[in-house]
Protein backbone atom coordinates (compact mmCIF):
# COMPACT_ATOMS: atom_id res chain seq x y z
CA UNK A 1 0.00 0.00 0.00
CA UNK A 2 1.33 3.53 -0.48
CA UNK A 3 1.93 5.71 2.13
CA UNK A 4 1.88 9.14 2.54
CA UNK A 5 4.61 11.55 3.71
CA UNK A 6 4.57 14.76 5.65
CA UNK A 7 7.53 17.41 5.97
CA UNK A 8 7.04 19.63 8.97
CA UNK A 9 9.50 22.57 7.82
CA UNK A 10 11.35 25.13 9.86
CA UNK A 11 9.51 28.20 10.63
CA UNK A 12 11.71 31.17 9.00
CA UNK A 13 9.67 34.16 10.05
CA UNK A 14 11.40 36.83 12.55
CA UNK A 15 10.55 36.46 16.03
CA UNK A 16 8.55 32.83 14.75
CA UNK A 17 9.12 29.95 17.47
CA UNK A 18 6.50 27.69 16.65
CA UNK A 19 7.09 24.33 14.68
CA UNK A 20 3.82 22.51 12.89
CA UNK A 21 4.53 19.27 14.60
CA UNK A 22 5.60 18.07 18.02
CA UNK A 23 7.02 14.85 18.83
CA UNK A 24 3.62 13.39 20.36
CA UNK A 25 2.06 14.33 16.74
CA UNK A 26 4.65 12.38 15.36
CA UNK A 27 4.02 9.13 17.38
CA UNK A 28 -0.30 9.70 16.60
CA UNK A 29 0.21 10.07 12.51
CA UNK A 30 2.70 6.93 12.48
CA UNK A 31 0.07 5.23 14.13
CA UNK A 32 -2.47 6.88 11.84
CA UNK A 33 0.08 5.11 8.63
CA UNK A 34 1.53 8.67 7.66
CA UNK A 35 5.49 8.82 7.11
CA UNK A 36 6.82 12.34 9.14
CA UNK A 37 9.98 14.57 7.90
CA UNK A 38 11.26 16.98 10.24
CA UNK A 39 13.31 19.73 8.86
CA UNK A 40 16.55 19.86 11.14
CA UNK A 41 15.85 22.10 14.33
CA UNK A 42 12.82 23.18 13.32
CA UNK A 43 11.74 22.28 16.91
CA UNK A 44 14.59 24.21 18.55
CA UNK A 45 12.49 27.46 19.58
CA UNK A 46 9.59 25.54 20.78
CA UNK A 47 12.38 23.41 22.95
CA UNK A 48 11.72 19.97 20.82
CA UNK A 49 15.44 18.43 19.94
CA UNK A 50 16.01 16.81 16.89
CA UNK A 51 16.47 13.81 19.10
CA UNK A 52 13.07 13.92 20.44
CA UNK A 53 11.52 13.57 16.80
CA UNK A 54 13.90 10.98 15.42
CA UNK A 55 12.99 8.88 18.86
CA UNK A 56 8.91 9.42 18.20
CA UNK A 57 9.99 7.61 14.63
CA UNK A 58 10.45 10.80 12.69
CA UNK A 59 13.40 11.24 10.06
CA UNK A 60 15.28 14.25 10.55
CA UNK A 61 16.47 15.49 7.16
CA UNK A 62 17.79 19.23 5.56
CA UNK A 63 15.23 21.45 4.10
CA UNK A 64 16.30 20.16 0.47
CA UNK A 65 15.66 16.34 0.87
CA UNK A 66 11.98 17.11 2.78
CA UNK A 67 10.83 19.01 -0.42
CA UNK A 68 11.88 16.36 -2.18
CA UNK A 69 10.30 13.57 -0.44
CA UNK A 70 7.38 15.04 1.27
CA UNK A 71 3.55 15.02 -0.65
CA UNK A 72 2.50 17.82 1.77
CA UNK A 73 4.58 20.34 3.75
CA UNK A 74 3.24 21.49 7.14
CA UNK A 75 4.00 25.00 8.29
CA UNK A 76 2.90 27.43 11.30
CA UNK A 77 2.29 31.09 9.05
CA UNK A 78 2.64 31.47 5.43
CA UNK A 79 6.11 30.75 3.80
CA UNK A 80 8.89 33.31 2.74
CA UNK A 81 9.23 33.91 -1.10
CA UNK A 82 12.30 31.23 -0.72
CA UNK A 83 10.35 28.45 0.70
CA UNK A 84 7.21 28.67 -1.56
CA UNK A 85 9.78 28.31 -4.50
CA UNK A 86 10.50 25.45 -2.81
CA UNK A 87 7.50 23.55 -3.36
CA UNK A 88 6.69 21.49 -6.52
CA UNK A 89 3.41 20.54 -8.49
CA UNK A 90 1.82 17.86 -7.26
CA UNK A 91 2.72 19.14 -3.68
CA UNK A 92 0.15 20.21 -0.70
CA UNK A 93 1.31 22.92 1.59
CA UNK A 94 -1.07 22.88 4.84
CA UNK A 95 -0.98 25.98 7.46
CA UNK A 96 -2.14 29.08 8.58
CA UNK A 97 -1.54 30.60 4.83
CA UNK A 98 -3.81 33.72 5.47
CA UNK A 99 -4.80 33.68 2.19
CA UNK A 100 -7.26 37.16 2.52
CA UNK A 101 -3.85 38.60 3.52
CA UNK A 102 -1.41 37.69 1.19
CA UNK A 103 -3.50 36.42 -1.76
CA UNK A 104 -1.20 36.25 -4.23
CA UNK A 105 1.11 33.83 -2.31
CA UNK A 106 -1.69 31.18 -2.76
CA UNK A 107 -2.67 31.76 -6.21
CA UNK A 108 1.18 32.09 -7.34
CA UNK A 109 1.57 28.33 -5.35
CA UNK A 110 -1.75 27.11 -7.11
CA UNK A 111 -0.72 28.74 -10.66
CA UNK A 112 2.19 26.17 -10.64
CA UNK A 113 0.26 23.13 -9.31
CA UNK A 114 1.12 23.33 -5.75
CA UNK A 115 -2.08 22.55 -3.96
CA UNK A 116 -2.99 24.45 -0.59
CA UNK A 117 -4.78 23.70 2.68
CA UNK A 118 -5.05 27.24 4.46
CA UNK A 119 -6.23 26.29 8.49
CA UNK A 120 -7.21 29.92 8.52
CA UNK A 121 -10.05 28.73 6.16
CA UNK A 122 -11.69 26.01 7.91
CA UNK A 123 -15.34 26.24 8.80
CA UNK A 124 -15.32 26.70 12.32
CA UNK A 125 -18.86 26.01 13.62
CA UNK A 126 -19.05 22.75 11.72
CA UNK A 127 -18.95 20.13 14.75
CA UNK A 128 -16.86 17.88 13.11
CA UNK A 129 -13.76 20.34 12.16
CA UNK A 130 -13.30 21.74 15.69
CA UNK A 131 -10.65 19.23 16.51
CA UNK A 132 -9.16 21.27 13.21
CA UNK A 133 -9.48 24.42 14.85
CA UNK A 134 -6.06 25.86 14.37
CA UNK A 135 -7.61 29.87 14.71
CA UNK A 136 -9.30 28.48 18.20
CA UNK A 137 -6.24 26.90 19.79
CA UNK A 138 -3.56 29.87 18.70
CA UNK A 139 -6.22 32.50 20.20
CA UNK A 140 -6.81 30.62 23.08
CA UNK A 141 -2.93 30.55 23.57
CA UNK A 142 -2.97 34.81 22.54
CA UNK A 143 -5.48 35.49 25.09
CA UNK A 144 -4.19 33.58 28.49
CA UNK A 145 -0.82 35.15 27.84
CA UNK A 146 -2.48 38.53 27.51
CA UNK A 147 -3.65 38.83 30.45
CA UNK A 148 -0.38 37.31 32.07
CA UNK A 149 1.83 40.03 29.86
CA UNK A 150 -0.61 42.59 31.20
CA UNK A 151 -0.56 41.07 34.88
CA UNK A 152 3.11 41.21 34.71
CA UNK A 153 3.31 44.87 33.32
CA UNK A 154 0.59 45.93 35.56
CA UNK A 155 2.73 47.63 39.21
CA UNK A 156 0.15 46.65 41.76
CA UNK A 157 -2.25 42.84 42.81
CA UNK A 158 -4.80 41.47 40.37
CA UNK A 159 -6.42 39.85 43.57
CA UNK A 160 -7.31 41.26 46.52
CA UNK A 161 -5.08 41.41 49.06
CA UNK A 162 -5.86 41.38 52.86
CA UNK A 163 -2.58 42.02 55.02
CA UNK A 164 -0.93 43.14 58.28
CA UNK A 165 -0.85 46.60 56.23
CA UNK A 166 -4.43 46.38 55.58
CA UNK A 167 -6.26 45.92 52.32
CA UNK A 168 -5.16 46.28 48.59
CA UNK A 169 -8.06 46.61 46.05
CA UNK A 170 -8.19 44.65 43.12
CA UNK A 171 -7.32 45.02 39.79
CA UNK A 172 -10.38 46.44 37.49
CA UNK A 173 -9.48 44.46 34.33
CA UNK A 174 -11.74 45.55 31.48
CA UNK A 175 -11.58 42.97 28.27
CA UNK A 176 -13.25 44.43 24.95
CA UNK A 177 -13.86 41.45 22.30
CA UNK A 178 -15.59 38.55 23.90
CA UNK A 179 -14.52 35.62 20.87
CA UNK A 180 -12.04 32.61 21.60
CA UNK A 181 -9.04 35.09 22.88
CA UNK A 182 -11.08 37.83 25.08
CA UNK A 183 -12.87 34.41 26.80
CA UNK A 184 -9.32 32.98 27.91
CA UNK A 185 -8.24 36.53 28.65
CA UNK A 186 -11.52 36.87 30.77
CA UNK A 187 -11.02 33.35 32.43
CA UNK A 188 -7.10 34.04 33.24
CA UNK A 189 -7.57 37.03 34.58
CA UNK A 190 -10.44 35.98 37.43
CA UNK A 191 -7.69 33.29 38.43
CA UNK A 192 -5.23 36.02 38.78
CA UNK A 193 -8.35 37.57 40.88
CA UNK A 194 -9.15 40.27 39.36
CA UNK A 195 -12.24 41.98 39.24
CA UNK A 196 -13.03 41.20 35.21
CA UNK A 197 -15.70 43.33 32.92
CA UNK A 198 -16.07 41.90 29.33
CA UNK A 199 -17.73 43.42 26.22
CA UNK A 200 -18.49 42.27 22.42
CA UNK A 201 -20.74 43.39 19.93
CA UNK A 202 -22.43 40.07 19.28
CA UNK A 203 -25.08 40.10 21.97
CA UNK A 204 -24.72 36.12 22.60
CA UNK A 205 -21.50 36.68 24.22
CA UNK A 206 -22.81 38.03 27.28
CA UNK A 207 -23.89 34.49 28.55
CA UNK A 208 -20.28 32.95 28.02
CA UNK A 209 -18.51 36.41 29.72
CA UNK A 210 -21.17 36.00 32.77
CA UNK A 211 -20.38 31.96 32.87
CA UNK A 212 -16.72 33.22 33.93
CA UNK A 213 -17.45 35.19 36.71
CA UNK A 214 -16.89 38.40 35.10
CA UNK A 215 -19.46 40.84 34.37
CA UNK A 216 -20.94 42.24 30.90
CA UNK A 217 -20.40 45.48 29.94
CA UNK A 218 -24.09 46.88 29.12
CA UNK A 219 -23.74 49.59 26.85
CA UNK A 220 -26.41 51.64 24.43
CA UNK A 221 -25.77 51.73 21.07
CA UNK A 222 -27.54 52.19 17.55
CA UNK A 223 -26.35 48.47 16.70
CA UNK A 224 -28.36 47.31 19.10
CA UNK A 225 -31.30 47.70 16.68
CA UNK A 226 -29.43 45.19 14.35
CA UNK A 227 -27.31 42.64 16.10
CA UNK A 228 -23.86 42.99 15.37
CA UNK A 229 -23.60 39.14 14.36
CA UNK A 230 -23.28 37.53 11.13
CA UNK A 231 -23.20 34.21 9.35
CA UNK A 232 -20.70 31.70 10.64
CA UNK A 233 -20.95 33.70 14.59
CA UNK A 234 -18.19 36.48 13.73
CA UNK A 235 -19.47 40.00 14.11
CA UNK A 236 -19.75 42.12 11.57
CA UNK A 237 -18.38 45.76 10.85
CA UNK A 238 -20.22 48.63 12.54
CA UNK A 239 -21.22 51.27 10.34
CA UNK A 240 -19.36 55.02 10.96
CA UNK A 241 -21.92 56.34 13.39
CA UNK A 242 -22.42 53.10 15.11
CA UNK A 243 -18.29 53.05 15.85
CA UNK A 244 -18.52 56.51 16.80
CA UNK A 245 -21.38 56.06 19.40
CA UNK A 246 -19.99 52.84 20.67
CA UNK A 247 -16.90 54.06 21.64
CA UNK A 248 -18.45 57.31 23.20
CA UNK A 249 -20.30 54.82 25.31
CA UNK A 250 -17.05 52.62 26.15
CA UNK A 251 -15.18 55.92 27.08
CA UNK A 252 -16.42 56.51 30.95
CA UNK A 253 -15.62 52.24 31.57
CA UNK A 254 -12.06 52.50 29.88
CA UNK A 255 -11.10 55.75 31.95
CA UNK A 256 -12.53 53.80 35.20
CA UNK A 257 -10.15 50.42 34.27
CA UNK A 258 -6.77 49.61 35.49
CA UNK A 259 -6.14 47.26 32.63
CA UNK A 260 -7.87 46.96 29.39
CA UNK A 261 -7.55 43.98 26.98
CA UNK A 262 -8.66 44.61 23.31
CA UNK A 263 -9.59 41.49 21.31
CA UNK A 264 -11.70 42.92 18.85
CA UNK A 265 -11.48 41.76 15.12
CA UNK A 266 -13.73 41.70 12.28
CA UNK A 267 -12.14 38.83 9.97
CA UNK A 268 -10.61 40.74 6.64
CA UNK A 269 -11.43 44.07 7.95
CA UNK A 270 -8.90 46.52 9.95
CA UNK A 271 -9.33 45.68 13.66
CA UNK A 272 -12.06 48.60 14.84
CA UNK A 273 -10.81 51.46 16.99
CA UNK A 274 -12.39 50.79 20.19
CA UNK A 275 -9.87 52.93 22.51
CA UNK A 276 -8.93 56.43 21.35
CA UNK A 277 -5.65 58.22 22.59
CA UNK A 278 -8.36 61.60 24.46
CA UNK A 279 -9.27 57.79 26.64
CA UNK A 280 -6.41 56.71 26.89
CA UNK A 281 -5.04 60.10 27.84
CA UNK A 282 -7.76 60.04 31.30
CA UNK A 283 -6.66 56.69 32.65
CA UNK A 284 -5.00 56.92 35.58
CA UNK A 285 -1.12 56.38 35.53
CA UNK A 286 -0.09 53.28 36.08
CA UNK A 287 -3.04 51.69 34.26
CA UNK A 288 -1.67 49.02 31.47
CA UNK A 289 -3.36 48.45 27.69
CA UNK A 290 -2.77 45.11 25.78
CA UNK A 291 -3.82 45.26 22.15
CA UNK A 292 -4.32 42.04 20.62
CA UNK A 293 -5.47 43.11 17.24
CA UNK A 294 -2.54 45.60 17.07
CA UNK A 295 -1.39 45.19 13.51
CA UNK A 296 0.06 46.66 10.70
CA UNK A 297 -3.60 47.69 9.36
CA UNK A 298 -3.99 49.16 12.74
CA UNK A 299 -5.52 47.64 15.79
CA UNK A 300 -8.11 48.49 18.51
CA UNK A 301 -5.91 51.10 20.65
CA UNK A 302 -4.80 54.36 18.95
CA UNK A 303 -1.85 54.17 18.23
CA UNK A 304 -0.52 50.48 18.89
CA UNK A 305 2.01 48.80 17.08
CA UNK A 306 2.61 44.94 17.15
CA UNK A 307 5.45 44.18 19.16
CA UNK A 308 5.89 47.43 20.50
CA UNK A 309 5.13 49.01 23.97
CA UNK A 310 5.04 52.83 24.65
CA UNK A 311 4.57 54.21 27.85
CA UNK A 312 2.27 57.40 27.51
CA UNK A 313 3.21 61.24 28.88
CA UNK A 314 -0.01 59.77 30.93
CA UNK A 315 2.06 57.11 32.85
CA UNK A 316 -0.33 54.59 30.83
CA UNK A 317 1.48 51.52 29.24
CA UNK A 318 0.33 50.48 25.53
CA UNK A 319 1.44 47.26 24.61
CA UNK A 320 0.74 46.15 20.81
CA UNK A 321 0.64 42.40 21.08
CA UNK A 322 2.63 40.72 18.34
CA UNK A 323 3.03 37.07 18.04
CA UNK A 324 1.75 36.23 21.64
CA UNK A 325 1.34 32.48 20.41
CA UNK A 326 4.87 32.28 19.66
CA UNK A 327 5.53 33.65 22.51
CA UNK A 328 4.14 30.28 24.16
CA UNK A 329 5.98 28.54 21.65
CA UNK A 330 5.54 24.84 22.91
CA UNK A 331 1.64 25.23 24.19
CA UNK A 332 0.86 26.96 20.96
CA UNK A 333 2.69 24.48 18.65
CA UNK A 334 1.66 21.58 20.97
CA UNK A 335 -2.45 22.58 20.48
CA UNK A 336 -1.30 23.27 17.15
CA UNK A 337 -0.02 20.10 16.19
CA UNK A 338 -3.20 18.16 17.67
CA UNK A 339 -5.08 20.20 15.06
CA UNK A 340 -2.84 19.20 12.37
CA UNK A 341 -3.05 15.66 13.54
CA UNK A 342 -7.01 15.65 13.17
CA UNK A 343 -6.68 17.46 10.00
CA UNK A 344 -4.02 14.69 8.30
CA UNK A 345 -6.44 11.68 9.59
CA UNK A 346 -9.43 13.76 7.89
CA UNK A 347 -7.16 14.43 4.65
CA UNK A 348 -5.56 10.42 4.27
CA UNK A 349 -7.45 7.76 2.83
CA UNK A 350 -5.90 3.93 2.37
CA UNK A 351 -2.53 5.83 2.04
CA UNK A 352 -3.49 8.59 -0.45
CA UNK A 353 -3.80 11.86 0.36
CA UNK A 354 -7.24 13.03 -0.63
CA UNK A 355 -8.23 16.35 -1.26
CA UNK A 356 -11.81 16.59 -2.20
CA UNK A 357 -13.19 20.20 -3.61
CA UNK A 358 -16.21 18.75 -2.64
CA UNK A 359 -15.51 17.34 0.70
CA UNK A 360 -17.22 20.28 2.81
CA UNK A 361 -13.92 20.78 5.26
CA UNK A 362 -11.27 20.43 2.49
CA UNK A 363 -13.14 21.98 -0.36
CA UNK A 364 -13.10 25.25 2.25
CA UNK A 365 -9.62 24.81 3.29
CA UNK A 366 -8.62 24.40 -0.54
CA UNK A 367 -10.30 28.19 -0.89
CA UNK A 368 -12.45 27.42 -4.03
CA UNK A 369 -9.26 26.07 -5.68
CA UNK A 370 -10.60 23.05 -8.53
CA UNK A 371 -7.76 21.45 -10.13
P1 LIG B 1 -12.45 37.23 16.05
O1 LIG B 1 -11.04 37.00 16.45
O2 LIG B 1 -12.79 37.47 14.63
O3 LIG B 1 -13.02 38.49 16.89
C1 LIG B 1 -12.85 38.58 18.28
C2 LIG B 1 -14.11 39.19 18.90
O4 LIG B 1 -14.20 40.57 18.57
C3 LIG B 1 -15.40 38.55 18.41
O5 LIG B 1 -16.08 37.99 19.51
C4 LIG B 1 -16.17 39.72 17.80
O6 LIG B 1 -17.56 39.63 18.01
C5 LIG B 1 -15.58 40.89 18.54
N1 LIG B 1 -15.80 42.20 17.91
C6 LIG B 1 -15.72 42.54 16.59
N2 LIG B 1 -16.00 43.87 16.43
C7 LIG B 1 -16.22 44.38 17.66
C8 LIG B 1 -16.53 45.68 18.15
N3 LIG B 1 -16.68 46.71 17.32
N4 LIG B 1 -16.70 45.82 19.49
C9 LIG B 1 -16.58 44.78 20.33
N5 LIG B 1 -16.27 43.52 19.93
C10 LIG B 1 -16.11 43.32 18.62
O7 LIG B 1 -13.39 36.08 16.53
P2 LIG B 1 -13.08 34.64 17.12
O8 LIG B 1 -12.64 34.77 18.52
O9 LIG B 1 -12.18 33.92 16.20
O10 LIG B 1 -14.52 33.99 17.07
C11 LIG B 1 -15.68 34.76 17.27
C12 LIG B 1 -16.87 33.88 17.39
O11 LIG B 1 -16.95 32.97 16.29
C13 LIG B 1 -16.84 32.96 18.58
O12 LIG B 1 -17.03 33.52 19.79
C14 LIG B 1 -17.95 32.02 18.15
O13 LIG B 1 -19.20 32.57 18.28
C15 LIG B 1 -17.61 31.82 16.70
N6 LIG B 1 -16.81 30.62 16.66
C16 LIG B 1 -17.47 29.44 16.75
C17 LIG B 1 -16.77 28.27 16.82
C18 LIG B 1 -17.52 27.00 16.92
O14 LIG B 1 -18.71 26.99 16.76
N7 LIG B 1 -16.80 25.96 17.16
C19 LIG B 1 -15.31 28.24 16.82
C20 LIG B 1 -14.71 29.54 16.73
C21 LIG B 1 -15.45 30.68 16.65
Amino acid sequence: MATVTVGAVRERAPGERRVALVPEAVTLLHKAGIDVLIETGAGSGAWFADADYTAAGAAVVPADELYARADAVLCVGPPDPDTARSLRAGQTLIGLLEPLRYPALVQELHGRGVRTASLDLLPRTLSRAQSMDALTSQASVAGYKAAVVAAESYDRFFPMLTTAAGTMRPAQVLVLGAGVAGLQAIATARRLGAVVTGYDVRPESRGEVESLGARFLDVQTPHDEEPGTRRGGYARELTADEQKAQRAALDEHIGRSDVVITTAQVPGRRPPLLVTSAVLGRMRPGSVVVDLAASELGGNVEGSEPDKTDVLAGGVTVIGAGRLPSAMATAASTAYARNLVALLRHLVRDGDLVLDPADEITGALMGGETS
